[in-house]
């Protein structure tokens, strides 16, 4: 049985929390947040708002970094130069050097780190990429991205909207989009970027050439409560794949049109594509979980990948 822990206990640990105790393979120990009201809601645990304390008190096969940006990297090191295994959730950092500084103390130690980048998990992105890999529609000619949502407000510290604590949106949600990129269909030629970044609202585009084809992304915090909504379009030569608010549809050139990731009543996948077993947190997080307590190499998510959404976002940003 491995045992976690887990640190902060904001927004993002309601996806990681649950799928941890899911789980019959690993056991969540302990959690940690200086705000002790924030761990309420996870009976069940031992609390800690002091990391050190957790990792003196408790032996552990993995810890969980959920907090925000800006302390990433930070507490991966320290876990991990206790020979502890860490999962950690996006960014890597806002620093390129930090990319070679992680995985060099994870080779020291002997430990694994992974960055939770979610998107290579997502049962209606992992179609998209079959599909490209398959050629089943032909070759991909242009493609739009979207990830779009209001402006952050009552965060920790506001530390969403603190350039140094967040990146702001190419950190934070455009990230993403790029990471998807880059892990299907490699590092793009080219990119031109246009931003309007102001006090209170933050909008970006980039166009993204891979020579044959190339793809625009979008990312926003706007100034209304507009909801949140992030889906994409792909034009290949025979089919348009779009994943929007209802859900992912293939429109091929015969006029069909079908869901591949619907299920039928029984909870089968009716479709010819290979669709994850679970939740897209839930399946990064087993993902992690097996190649620790298996000793497989983290293959899903690699340091090189990494590097290069890093690079593009500070050139970009
Ligand atoms: N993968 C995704 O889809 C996704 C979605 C949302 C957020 N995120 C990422 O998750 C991370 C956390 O985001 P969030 O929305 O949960 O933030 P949040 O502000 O809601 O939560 C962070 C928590 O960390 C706690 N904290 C701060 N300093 C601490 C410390 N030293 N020790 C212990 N606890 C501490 C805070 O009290 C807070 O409860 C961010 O890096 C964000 O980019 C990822």
């Amino acid at each position: 049985m491995l045992k976690v822990g887990l640190v902060g206990c904001g927004g993002i640990s309601g996806a990681h929390v649950p799928s941890w105790d899911d789980m019959d393979n690993a056991e969540l120990v302990a959690i940690c947040d200086i705000r002790p009201e924030k761990m309420e809601r996870y009976p069940g645990h031992k609390f800690y708002t002091d990391f050190d304390k957790m990792l003196e008190e408790n032996e552990f096969d993995i810890i969980d970094v959920c907090l925000p940006t800006f302390l990433h990297c930070e507490f991966a090191l320290k876990a991990m130069n206790k020979g502890i295994n860490v999962l950690s959730e996006k960014p890597i950092s806002l620093n390129e050097s930090d990319v070679d500084l992680l995985y060099e103390t994870a080779e020291k130690n002997g430990v694994k780190y992974m960055v939770a980048q979610v998107l290579r998990f997502w049962s209606e992105y992992e179609v998209l990429k079959q599909i490209y890999d398959s050629n089943k529609y032909g070759k991909l000619i242009s493609a739009s991205m979207w990830r779009l949502g209001g402006y952050p407000s009552n965060s920790w510290m506001e530390w969403y909207t603190k350039k140094e604590l967040s990146g702001l949106i190419p950190f934070d949600l455009h990230i993403h989009d790029l990471d998807f990129l880059v892990y299907a269909f490699g590092a793009p030629k080219n990119y031109v970027c246009n931003r309007k970044e102001l006090p209170d609202q933050d909008y970006m585009s980039v166009v993204y050439d891979y020579g044959d084809f190339f793809i625009t992304a979008e990312a926003s915090w706007f100034k209304a409560k507009y909801p949140f909504y992030m889906g994409f379009r792909f034009q290949f030569e025979n089919a348009v794949v779009a994943f929007e608010r209802d859900g992912l549809t293939i429109y091929d050139c015969d006029g069909n049109e079908f869901k591949p990731c619907e299920m039928n009543e029984g909870g089968e996948n009716q479709s010819d594509f290979e669709l994850p077993s679970a939740g897209a947190y839930e399946n990064e997080i087993r993902y992690f979980a097996d190649c620790v307590e298996n000793n497989k190499p983290v293959e899903k998510v690699t340091k090189e990948s990494l590097a290069v959404v890093l690079k593009i976002l500070n050139e970009v940003k």
